[in-house]
């Protein structure tokens, strides 16, 4: 197709393909897409079926972003894409002392690489057809910095310079690339998904700080984004060409991003 909707018709032909659609963010984006008529390519590691309502609009298929052979098989079965979302994440926080070197690569495997890898596995096509956004999922600390993130902020940070520099690349042939930065989003499962990659041993010297810090995260007070608040960022960069470059999500994110 040669351009992307830019309201909410009741059934599109436009495909967005989304990674990490197990669960939060990806879940919720791929759920408001197929609520507004598009038809979405539901990626994730293990596919289930359940995880959507089923729909003639979706496809679930497997992906690793990790994994050249995964997503080239992916694109491969997926067809022309008008929209790739790169939201597949992982997160880590904890003190750098005590990361060992594979944690570090695998946080930049999975937020970093895999970003870059998805993007030019669909890169061709959308130069080819003169069309397409590629929306990019970062994170609001990468505005304001917070302790025991050193890593996961390294590898969220250089998706938004890549992406900023993507950009200006591929405005001559019609395709754009954004970013959405969403806040703390305490009701998806990053946490303990993080929490899994946090066993490498706290050192020492860091146990009472690192307590103060997650006591502070845990502050049930403090605004929060939803992962409704994330979908409906990523639809705006993916439907309305003069979306900014850089759309925050979530209240958290919107105020940091104001500041
Ligand atoms: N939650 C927050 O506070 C927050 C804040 C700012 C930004 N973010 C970012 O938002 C994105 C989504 O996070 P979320 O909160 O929705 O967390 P989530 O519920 O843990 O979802 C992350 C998704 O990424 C998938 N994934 C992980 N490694 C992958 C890989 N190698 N290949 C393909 N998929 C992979 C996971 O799939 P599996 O089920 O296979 O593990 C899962 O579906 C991430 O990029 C995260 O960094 C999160």
């Amino acid at each position: 197709m040669s351009s992307l909707p830019t309201s909410s018709p009741a059934v599109s032909s436009s495909t967005v393909l989304i990674t990490g659609c197990s669960s939060g963010f990806g879940l919720a984006i791929a759920q408001l897409f197929l609520d507004r008529g598009w038809h979405v390519v539901a990626t994730m590691r293990t596919p289930r079926a359940d995880v959507l309502p089923a729909s003639p609009r979706l496809r679930v298929l497997a992906l690793d972003v990790t994994d050249a052979g995964s997503i080239r098989r992916c694109i491969e079965a997926a067809g022309p894409i008008d929209a790739l979302v790169n939201n597949a994440g992982i997160g880590l926080m904890a003190p750098l002392e005590g990361v060992a070197p594979e944690t570090v690569r695998g946080i930049f495997e999975t937020n970093t690489l895999g970003t870059i890898a998805m993007t030019q596995a669909v890169l061709p096509q959308m130069r080819e057809r003169r069309a397409g956004v590629v929306v990019n999922v970062t994170s609001a600390v990468t505005l304001a910095p917070l302790p025991l993130l050193s890593v996961y902020t390294g590898s969220k940070a250089a998706v938004n310079a890549f992406t900023e520099s993507l950009a200006l690349e591929l405005a001559p042939f019609d395709v754009r690339a954004r970013l959405v930065l969403p806040g703390r989003a305490p009701g998806t499962r990053f946490g303990a998904n993080a929490a899994s990659r946090m066993q490498d041993g706290v050192p020492a010297p860091y146990v009472d700080f690192r307590e103060r810090v997650f006591a502070a995260a845990r502050d049930t007070a403090a605004a929060i984004t939803r992962s409704e608040d994330v979908a409906e960022a990523v639809w705006r960069a993916v439907t309305d060409a003069a979306a900014p470059m850089r759309l925050p999500a979530g209240a958290d994110a919107v105020a940091l991003a104001g500041a």
